[in-house]
């Protein structure tokens, strides 16, 4: 049994925390948001993901984890002290680093005994040198002594216990082959592969990693656009170029792009690695413009279906930015419903878990339904832009009978054409043909 710290009881920290303690360690989960720290104090969980409620309940009645506000006395309680505060874009871009540093502050202050110091956000390469030096500024005995170690997290949110418990490799990046060593025994129940390197190169492999899998999405998205200019199927086009082991399938499903809490800003944040750098990454900055575009590929559907957006009711079905997760954090909804709003447009929204979450974000104008169904009634048309399951498993007929026009943009091709054909509804997906469109509507007039 290992003394662990996490700092931040984000996506990141709560779901690691649990996984560290369910596998026999006693954790500490601190957070300088009093709320969240209530919450999971009354076990109520901030967050929405599946299985994490029952984790942290059992683990909580062993005495395995612990929650609490009081960050300081958290560090001085354990030999690990991992950091798991959200790395935000800035403004510029760049990957905001005022959470790490104040973490490492507060690190350095409680330093009462050597700890190893592992950091789990998503980081710019040099952070780890960087809180190196602030912990060691910032110490009160000198000679107590820590050791910096990079563990990149890769988690999906929406499975990210089941990521964490099976994960498929941990990375563990230091200088120090005994602290490594340390975390790598630690890792050992997950029963993964580990994949030891140097700070520099475990920071690098996190961004290097997502922004390769954001980039297979906005190539199959630009194939998408082709396959709708030439008439082929983006389905069967990534099935078959999936099929090459080299390539594999997964990260290949066209649609509206990436969206969320790590892909947008991790992108961005590389993007600026590079050019400080002295890199021109010209790849990552054309597959970063692919992806902005592609999320307006369902407003110009819109508009060759309907013309003009004016008075039209839409429904609009998913808010999150993926399915199993109530995460709004850079989801397309954020840009294409305050977008139909402004084009006069009234919108009927459904979000199954993450529809409180959107009305903080969402202009005002926006109602509310409680299913899918029931947000598409009176409506000319509906976009979807997660596919969730209900949303996936709607019951067409009742959807059909009760729009004003079954027009359907398939965001996230949920349906096959041939389906929505049987069914009667005009149908527009990405990189498929669109089915029962109107008249006089061309292939042309879907301006990219
Ligand atoms: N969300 C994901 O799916 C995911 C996946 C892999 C990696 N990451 C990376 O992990 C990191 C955390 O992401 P997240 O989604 O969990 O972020 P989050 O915003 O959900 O949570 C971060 C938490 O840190 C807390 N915090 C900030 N400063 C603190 C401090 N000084 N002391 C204590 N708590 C503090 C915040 O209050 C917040 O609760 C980011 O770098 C992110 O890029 C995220």
């Amino acid at each position: 049994m290992r003394k662990i710290t996490v700092i931040g009881t984000g996506y990141v920290g709560l779901v690691s925390g649990a996984c560290f303690s369910e596998i026999g360690n006693r954790v500490i989960c601190c957070d300088v948001d009093q709320r969240k720290i209530d919450m999971l104090n009354r076990n109520e969980i901030p967050i929405y993901e599946p299985g994490l409620q029952e984790m942290v309940e059992r683990n909580k009645e062993q005495g395995r984890l612990l929650f609490t506000t009081e960050v300081g006395e958290a560090i001085e309680a354990s030999d690990i002290v991992y950091i798991a505060v959200g790395t935000p874009m800035s403004e510029t871009g760049e990957a905001d680093m005022r959470y790490v540093m104040s973490a490492a502050r507060m690190i350095g202050e409680h330093l009462n005994g050597h700890k190893i110091i592992v950091n789990k956000s998503t980081v710019p390469v040099g952070t780890g040198e960087l809180v190196r030096e602030v912990v060691q500024a910032n110490k009160k005995y000198p000679w107590i002594g820590f050791d910096i170690v990079s563990n990149p997290e890769f988690l999906r949110e929406g499975s990210a216990l089941s990521d964490c418990m099976n994960m498929d490799r941990a990375i563990i990046g230091s200088d120090n082959p005994d602290a490594a060593n340390q975390i790598a025994e630690l890792h050992a129940p997950f029963k993964t592969s580990i994949f030891k390197t140097d700070l520099e190169s475990a920071e690098m492999i996190k961004y290097a990693a997502n922004t390769f899998l954001a980039t297979k999405i906005s190539f199959i998205n630009a194939i998408a656009n082709i396959c709708e200019r030439v008439g082929a199927d983006v389905g069967d086009v990534a099935e078959g170029m999936g099929m090459d082991s080299r390539i594999g399938g997964k990260f290949l499903q066209a649609g509206i792009g990436y969206g969320g809490s790590c892909f947008p800003k991790d992108t961005y944040a590389l993007a600026h690695i590079a050019d400080k750098a002295g890199y021109e990454f010209e790849l990552l900055k054309s597959v970063i413009r692919t992806n902005h575009r592609q999320r307006f590929v369902v407003m110009d559907k819109l508009r060759e279906a309907l013309g003009g957006l004016a008075g039209k009711r839409i429904a609009v079905l998913g808010l999150a930015f993926k399915p199993d997760t109530d995460d709004m954090r850079e989801a397309p909804s954020l840009s294409i419903v305050p977008e139909l709003i402004k084009l006069g447009a009234e919108v009927s929204a459904y979000d199954p878990i993450a529809a409180e979450a959107a009305r903080k974000l969402l202009p005002e104008e926006v109602q509310y339904a409680d299913s899918a169904e029931r947000a598409t009634i009176g409506c000319d048309a509906c976009v979807i832009l997660t596919e969730w399951k209900d949303i996936v498993g709607m019951d067409l007929s009742t959807v059909k009978a009760g729009m004003k026009q079954p027009v359907m943009i398939d965001g996230r091709n949920c349906f096959q054409p041939s389906e929505m054909e049987r069914n009667g509804f005009v149908y527009y997906s990405v990189g498929r043909r669109a089915v029962n469109r109107t008249e006089g509507v061309t292939r042309k007039s879907v301006n990219l």
